[in-house]
């Protein structure tokens, strides 16, 4: 065996062994950073398979365009340079990719760090290329089968003779849909808008429409800093909304490391009251009971399993909150989806509403005959409506609910699914799918 090979075995074995030692030794919050740690080592090593393969495609596209086959001396000096220079961009970028995920450990502060934006950013850009990459392979070779058994014609030559072409083209396009994504995130969210019938509405004198503003999926992180919380703080402020529900994944670290990004939610202003129930997140990155003390010092509800009565416009609201799906095996003391605790004191006279963050959790709701008369309209996040163009199919599989408005008439409950106001990891989200939703109860 080629020696370099044995050294990188080696020394990728010693770094899973001291891994592994490190999560059998610790517990609660660090346990779980040291998780997450150890899969994106482990995901890295993966990537090195895919990136040997990006390597050996794009190189080949380059060295084939741009061969080195030219007489004139002055001519092949120049080329070797362009080569050069777009082999090393080309290492660049691999690299930056690799160590993308790196970045929800170090570098980290109020504002997005411009070198894990890049990096984080990068990663899309490699997702896309790859994808785009195995597409040519497999056309290409396709194409080369049958053009070897029936007689040539122009599409299959032209096929096979572009390969080199239509690599560049892949990576080209893989930036391109890293250029959308980033312009995605770089400009406000949407405000959407939606009205919800509820029937335990008075349409008495002093009896009207509650309005609340859903925020989801907020994930304060290595890519989400203070002015982008700001400037979602005032949009929400703006609405004048009657409640603000934030339903989960609000942080992706500690409290801190990005106290400063997440001080803007302070500010939040409703009649009603501000809402927080966690997400998966919540579980992932952080300390959940340092974000909860950090948001009840900013006057913001914590929903723990919990519900609050309140009477808005005339109107009697339950509002409930139940720790995410995922906190049942996050084996964090004290926390864990309870709906039956979360609901408990709403009644079928008052109007319910429940944060749940995870789609699934609704639909566990809606086939619980008990719960789901409790309910008249859940509040979820979590899918991110795919984040990226090529994650859609996923979560549609793995999700009760994808985007947007349901209605369940079985049990007469709404579920409504936010896009999310933000996005995990990369600053690359598809058109229009950071959101903030504006549902007016009437
Ligand atoms: C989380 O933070 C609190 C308050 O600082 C601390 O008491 C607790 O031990 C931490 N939890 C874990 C599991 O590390
Ligand atoms: C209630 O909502 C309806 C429908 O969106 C709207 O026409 C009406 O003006 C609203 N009323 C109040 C008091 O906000
Ligand atoms: C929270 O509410 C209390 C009482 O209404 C108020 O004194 C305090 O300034 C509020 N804190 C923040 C951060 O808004």
């Amino acid at each position: 065996m080629n020696i370099k090979l044995k050294i990188a075995l080696v020394v990728i074995f010693v770094i899973h062994l001291s891994m592994a030692i490190a999560r059998k030794t610790t517990d609660g919050v660090e346990h779980h950073r040291l998780l997450r740690l150890h899969t994106l080592l482990i995901t890295s090593t993966a990537m090195l398979i895919a990136s040997f393969y990006m390597w050996k495609r794009v190189t080949f596209a380059i060295t084939t365009l741009f061969p080195f086959s030219s007489p004139v001396r002055s001519r092949r000096l120049r080329l070797l340079c362009f080569q050069d220079i777009a082999l090393a961009l080309l290492f660049l970028f691999l690299f930056l990719s690799h160590i993308a995920m790196f970045f929800f450990y170090v570098l980290l502060g109020p504002e997005p760090n411009v070198i894990a934006i890049t990096s984080l950013s990068f990663i899309a850009a490699y997702a896309h290329i790859l994808i785009f990459l195995v597409l040519v392979d497999i056309i290409f070779y396709f194409t080369k089968l049958i053009h070897n058994k029936v007689t040539p014609n122009s599409v299959h030559t032209y096929l096979v003779n572009n390969r080199s072409y239509h690599i560049l083209l892949a990576v080209f396009l893989g930036f391109m849909f890293m250029f959308a994504g980033l312009y995605s995130t770089h400009t406000d969210p949407i405000v959407r808008k939606t009205t919800i019938p509820m029937k335990n509405f008075e349409g008495t004198v002093g009896g009207s429409n509650v309005s609340i503003a859903l925020l989801s999926d907020i994930h304060i992180g290595p890519s989400v800093g203070r002015s982008r919380i700001r400037k979602i703080v005032d949009m929400t402020n703006a609405l004048k909304p009657d409640i603000i529900a934030i339903a989960g994944d609000l942080a992706d670290g500690l409290v801190r490391d990005f106290s400063g990004a997440a001080e803007p939610l302070c500010d939040l202003k409703a009649r009603g009251g501000v809402y927080f129930a966690t997400g998966n997140h919540e579980y992932m990155h952080g300390n959940v009971t340092e974000w909860f003390a950090f948001l009840e010092d900013c006057n913001i509800t914590i929903l723990h399993n919990q519900n609050k009565h309140i009477t808005v416009n005339g109107q009697k609201l339950c509002v409930a909150g139940a720790d995410d799906l995922f906190a049942l095996r996050a084996h964090v003391p004290g926390h864990g989806m309870d709906l039956k605790k979360a609901l408990s004191t709403c009644t079928t006279d008052t109007t319910n509403i429940l944060l749940a963050h995870q789609p699934n959790a609704a639909k566990l709701v809606l086939t619980d005959h008990e719960l789901s008369q409790k309910v008249n309209l859940i509040l979820s996040g979590h899918t991110h409506g795919g984040q990226m163009y090529p994650f859609v199919p996923i979560v549609h599989i793995a999700n009760a609910f994808v985007r947007g408005r349901y209605y369940d008439p079985k049990t007469d409950t709404y579920v409504y699914v936010s896009a999310g106001v933000n996005y995990f990891g990369p600053p690359i989200k598809m058109f229009g799918s950071c959101e903030i939703i504006f549902i007016n109860m009437i």
